[in-house]
C-alpha cells in the first residue's frame, strides 16, 4: 500500500509515509556519515596518534571515497525534495511553509495532534541536519581537491600550484615536486575557510545526531506512532481516534 493509503487494524490506522527512496537515503546516509565520522576522527587526531604521512594520505583517500557515496546520496535526496512525491518534498519536510509557526505553537502546547510526516520540531531538526550535511559535502569536496588533488577540484588546484603546468600529474599529496611555494601558500589560504567549515560543521553534527536519536525516541513515547520502525518498513500506525 503506497502514498498515504491506509489499512485499518484494531484501534490503529496503518499509514504509508516514508517511500523506498527516503528510507534508502536515510540508511545509506546513516552508514556513510558514521564511517566518515570514524575515519574523520582518526584524521583529526592523526598527529597525536603518530600516524605517518603515507598513513594520512591513505586515511584521506578512504575518507574521500566514502565521501563520494555520501555526497551522491545527499544530492539524490536534495533533488528528490524538488521532484519527488508526498513526504519526499521539501514543502513537507523543511520548516518553511506558511502554517509552520502555528504548527510549532500547537506542538509546544501538546494538543495531542498526531503527525503523519515530521512534527514541527522534527522539521527544524531535518533543516539543521540537511544544512550541516550540505556544508560537510561542499567543504569536503573542496578540501579533497586541495589535499589529495581528488575530483572535482583536484586538477584545478594542482594546476594552480604547478611550476610546470604541462606536468600536473607529478604533483602528489605532501610532495613539493613541481610545486610553486608561493602559489601553494595562496592555495592553502583559499582552503582555510573550507577546512574551518568542515571542522565546525562536524562538531555541530556531533551535537545534532544524538539529539536527533533522542528526539525520535521521545516522539515514539509521546505519539505512539511507530516512528522508529517506520523508517524501516515505511508505515506509521496512527491512533484511529486521532485520525
Ligand atoms: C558527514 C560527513 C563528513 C564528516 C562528519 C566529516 C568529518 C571530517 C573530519 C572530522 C575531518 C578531520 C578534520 C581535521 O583534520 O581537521 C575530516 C577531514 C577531511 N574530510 Fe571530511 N567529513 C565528511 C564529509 C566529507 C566529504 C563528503 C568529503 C569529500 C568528498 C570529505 C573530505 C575530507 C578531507 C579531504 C579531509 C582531510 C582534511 C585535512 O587535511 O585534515 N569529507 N572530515
Amino acid at each position: 500500500m503506497k502514498n498515504g493509503q491506509q489499512n485499518t487494524t484494531s484501534s490503529f490506522v496503518k499509514t504509508f509515509v516514508w517511500s523506498r527512496n527516503i528510507r534508502l537515503f536515510h540508511w545509506l546516509n546513516v552508514l556513510s556519515v558514521l564511517l566518515l565520522i570514524i575515519v574523520g576522527s582518526i584524521i583529526y587526531f592523526a598527529s597525536n596518534l603518530g600516524i605517518s604521512t603515507n598513513g594520512k594520505i591513505l586515511l584521506k583517500t578512504i575518507h574521500v571515497s566514502i565521501g563520494y557515496i555520501f555526497a551522491a546520496n545527499l544530492i539524490f535526496r536534495i533533488l528528490l525534495g524538488f521532484i519527488g512525491k508526498g513526504f519526499e518534498r521539501w514543502g513537507q519536510t523543511l520548516p518553511f511553509n506558511k502554517v509552520f509557526n502555528q504548527d510549532l505553537a500547537d506542538f509546544k502546547q501538546n494538543k495531542g495532534k498526531v503527525y503523519k510526516g515530521h512534527n514541527p520540531m522534527g522539521k527544524l531538526m531535518v533543516g539543521a541536519l540537511m544544512l550541516s550535511l550540505s556544508v560537510q559535502m561542499v567543504s569536503g569536496l573542496v578540501i579533497a581537491g586541495t589535499d589529495i588533488y581528488y575530483p572535482p577540484f583536484g586538477k584545478y588546484f594542482a594546476s594552480s600550484i604547478a611550476q610546470d603546468k604541462s606536468q600536473i600529474s607529478i604533483i602528489k599529496p605532501y610532495s613539493k615536486e613541481n610545486v610553486d611555494a608561493n602559489a601553494y601558500k595562496e592555495m592553502r589560504s583559499v582552503r582555510k575557510p573550507f577546512i574551518t567549515a568542515h571542522v565546525y560543521s562536524f562538531y555541530f553534527l556531533l551535537l545534532l545526531i544524538p539529539l536527533h536519536i533522542l528526539a525520535v525516541c521521545l516522539v515514539e513515547r509521546r505519539e505512539k506512532n511507530s516512528i522508529v520502525s517506520s523508517m524501516i518498513h515505511g508505515y506509521k500506525y496512527l491512533p484511529k481516534d486521532k485520525e
